[in-house]
């Protein structure tokens, strides 16, 4: 048998995902544990599945680091290692035309609560981290110190349609009043933009004649179950690979993006 990966899960709401995972690790589907669950925000109740399955929770309030951050900016412990110029020029969160006031109070916001939660993730010694509905977009400053090597990505999501269609918050909402005939869901690696980063897999229903957003919702939401699991065990084999791959566009431009190779898994 495979030795279990250490997995970190991190959600807002309700947590079915989380608990699919959970399920698939009790049911030894998963070369995989999960070992701590944490929210942005303490009343995230799908935290009371993870302490009803035994497993350590936390919650660092995005809210009150924003609210304390923005009634007395000057008041605030930055990271020793937080860098504003570094990790502006690397962010692909905000546009590059958004007011610099803006962007330095979003990453630095954000950097404050993001070194809460590696302190609280560091001790257990994580392999994955999985963002399960987590809605929260990580700045390159938590990217970069989770993923130490930047060829092997470690933070996982699962967006509800098919990336790179409908990025944002609400992507079932977004596929049905778009009018598509087709859904999905994706599970790709965290990058510095929002739900641009390399695809692991996805998975796709018919939107039918009759259906309503709720309806897409549900079906949606039963191939996420399925997917993510899927997708966390081909990571415990070492099976994704990212590669770069170039092409050459009719016009001559030269195209490189990172993606996710699925290798054989070794006899
Ligand atoms: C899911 O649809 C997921 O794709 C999206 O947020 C929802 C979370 O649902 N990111 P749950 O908290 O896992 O029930």
């Amino acid at each position: 048998m495979r030795p279990k990966i250490r997995i970190g899960v991190l959600i807002s709401g309700s947590g079915t995902n989380l608990q699919a995972v959970i399920d698939s690790t009790r049911q030894g589907r998963i070369d995989a544990e999960v070992v701590v669950v944490g929210a942005d925000r303490n009343n995230a109740t799908g935290l009371d599945r993870a302490r009803r399955s035994g497993i350590s929770t936390f919650a660092v309030d995005y809210g009150d680091i924003i609210r304390q951050y923005c009634s007395s900016p000057d008041n605030r412990t930055l990271p020793p290692d937080f860098d504003l110029e570094t990790i502006k020029r690397k962010q692909h969160l905000l546009s590059a035309d958004a007011p610099d006031e803006k962007v330095n109070t979003f990453l630095t916001t954000r950097a404050l609560a993001e070194s809460r939660l590696l302190d609280q993730l560091e001790p257990f010694e994580l392999d994955l981290l999985v963002l399960a509905g987590f809605m929260r977009n990580f700045t390159p400053y938590f990217i970069d110190r989770f993923n130490a090597d930047a060829d092997r990505p470690r933070i996982m999501n699962i967006h509800p349609a098919l990336l790179p269609a409908f990025p944002g918050v609400d992507g079932y909402g977004d596929t049905f009043r778009y009018g598509c005939k087709v859904a999905g869901c994706t599970v790709h690696f965290i990058d510095y933009g929002e739900d641009s980063g390399p695809i692991i897999a996805q998975k796709t229903f018919a939107i039918e004649e009759n259906d309503t957003l709720e309806q897409v919702r549900e079906k949606g939401l039963a191939l996420e179950w399925q997917l993510y699991p899927e997708c966390i065990q081909l990571f415990a084999e070492g099976r994704l690979h990212l590669v770069t791959v170039t092409h050459t566009l009719d016009n001559g431009q030269i195209v490189q993006r990172r993606i996710v190779k699925i290798v054989q898994e070794k006899e």
